[in-house]
Order: C-alpha cells, then structure tokens, then sequence
C-alpha cells in the first residue's frame, strides 16, 4: 500500500516506454512489503540535470539509469564503485545519508546468471557479439572475473578494436581479449552471447549470427528479452544448443540493484527470481 512513509524508485531514460523495470522492483516491493514505488521517467537531454535536483530534493530512495543517460548521470554523483567507473557507465544510483554512489549491475548481472548456469565459466572461451554500452558492461564485468578467453566481434571492426584497447588493462594475468574479424572463427568458442539490438522487436526475423557457424553444443545467450525468444535463440535451441534468456540478466541486474537499494536475502532474492521468470514467460505464452 503507498502511504507516507511510502519512499520513490525510478529509472530515468530516454525513451523508456516498453521497460520492464517497473514491474520487476513493484513486485519486489510487493513480495517484501517495502514501502517504496518504482516509476519509469522519460527525460529529454536538457531536463536531465534538473530531473536529477528535483530527486535529490525529494529524497529518492533509488534510481535505475538507461539508454542514454549511463555515463552523463557520473558527474552528478557523489561517489561511483571502481566498476562502474572502469566502465565509464552508472546503471543504479543508490541515495542515501550517504549521498548518491553509482554502480554498474549490467555486465555483474550477466555474470551471476552465468555462473549459475555454467559453473565452468572459467574454462570456457566467450564470444562477445557486438561493440555498444552492453557489450562494454559484460566484456568487463567478465575480463574482471578473470573468465577464459574472450574474443569480441562487431560489424563495425574498429568499434571492437576500441573495447578491446580501452578495457585491456581489465584483463587478469594470462586473460586474452581479443577482436574476432570473421564469422568463420565463431566455432573456436563455447559460449557466444549477443549483445547487439538484432532480433530485437520490432526486427524479430534479424539475427546476429548463423547457427550453423557455431561450435556444436556452445551455450548461445541473448541479451535481447523483447521478444522472450529471439530468433537466434529458437534457431540455437532447435540445433540443440543450451540457451540462455534475456529476460535473466534483466531480472538478475533488477535484484543487484533491490540487494543494493533494500539488502534482500540469497533466499528471498532466488524466490522472487524464480517467480518473476515464471511470470515473464507467462506473458509470451
Ligand atoms: P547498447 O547500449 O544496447 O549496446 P549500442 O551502444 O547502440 O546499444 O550498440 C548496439 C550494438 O548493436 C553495436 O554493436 C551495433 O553494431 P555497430 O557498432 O556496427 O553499429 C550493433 N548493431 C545494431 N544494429 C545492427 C545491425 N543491423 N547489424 C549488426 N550489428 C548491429
């Protein structure tokens, strides 16, 4: 129930109609009885700064940032996580006694739901498909884990070659990152991850790869969850490769955040987890 003691959570973007975020933390809310409302805020460019004073004055509890505010949102904060600052983009403001502090859940989301899935991880040669602000998150929060080898291709190559240069220094002591020019080389690795917007909706028949060019059995994730199942995924699935959703790593950076923001428990984190993945499916029944 919302009532005074009620606190403010929001996501600010640009555009962030169609976010699923709402859902996931008023549910959390709801499931935990924390007094707190999530609401997602289109700011235009030039209202951001004063989006940001007016939170600050009406002592927001938490804020969620998107596309494309995740690196102009730094200057603004008082304090940002080593990660997030590497990354060069903040995804969850934390607000309190303390001031504002900014991390980064994308790539640790990623990450979580990876280990759970795959707990060779560290064995495993990762290929990263696409060069944008997602690929940025999970090459680094992976280079950071100290992963096995991570190759990164893009359409773009020099985009690529740039991560590649910039996160480096990321890079633990016999990790090796780097650019894969041709799709002839994808069979080398044992778990490819699409970061890029292919197959997205409205585009849902693009795909970022040809299944065939992939190595047998690899584990094949999509960042993509609108729709649930992308077309890289139903091809991957039918051609008998373990699959990962999008919709997990949503969830997962969601509960990096409540466990920053209300400092839930394990169990109660994977009960509302699995719940929510339940509820997800259900929609595209
Ligand atoms: P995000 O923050 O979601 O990663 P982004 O920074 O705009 O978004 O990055 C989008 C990624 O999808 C890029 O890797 C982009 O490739 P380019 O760097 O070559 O633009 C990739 N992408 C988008 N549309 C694509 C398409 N039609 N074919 C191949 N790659 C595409």
């Amino acid at each position: 129930m919302i009532d005074s003691t009620t606190r403010l959570y929001g996501l600010l973007g640009n555009p962030v109609s169609g976010s699923r975020s709402p859902w996931i933390h008023n549910t959390v809310f709801e499931a935990y009885s924390i007094p707190g409302v999530y609401l997602a805020f289109a700011v235009p460019p030039e209202a951001l700064e004063d989006a940001l004073t007016g939170l600050k004055a009406l002592q927001v509890r938490g804020i969620n940032v998107t596309i494309p505010y995740k690196t102009a949102v730094m200057p603004f904060l008082d304090s940002v996580d080593p990660m997030a600052e590497a990354l060069g983009a903040v995804n969850t403001v934390v607000c309190d006694a303390g001031g504002w502090r900014g991390y980064n859940t994308d790539g640790s989301g990623l990450l979580a739901v990876l280990k759970r899935r795959l707990p060779v991880l560290k064995e495993l040669r990762i290929l990263v498909l696409g060069a944008g602000g997602a690929a940025r998150g999970i090459c680094g929060a992976l280079l950071h884990e100290g992963t096995g080898a991570l190759g990164i291709w893009n359409r773009s190559p020099e985009k690529a070659e740039l991560l590649v240069s910039e996160l480096g220094s990321l890079a633990g002591k016999g990790q090796s990152f780097f650019h894969v020019e041709s799709e002839a080389a994808f069979q080398e690795f044992d778990l490819v991850i699409n970061t890029t917007s292919l197959g997205m909706e409205p585009d849902t028949d693009a795909s970022p790869a040809s299944v065939a060019s992939l190595k047998p059995g690899a584990v094949v994730c999509d960042i993509v969850y609108k729709p649930h199942r992308t077309r890289f995924l139903r091809k991957a699935a039918a051609a008998g490769h373990p699959v990962i959703y999008g919709i997990e790593m949503l969830i997962e950076q969601a509960l990096l955040a409540q466990q920053l923001w209300n400092h839930l428990t394990d169990l109660e984190l994977d009960r509302i987890r699995n719940s929510l993945i339940e509820e997800f499916e259900g929609f595209y029944k």
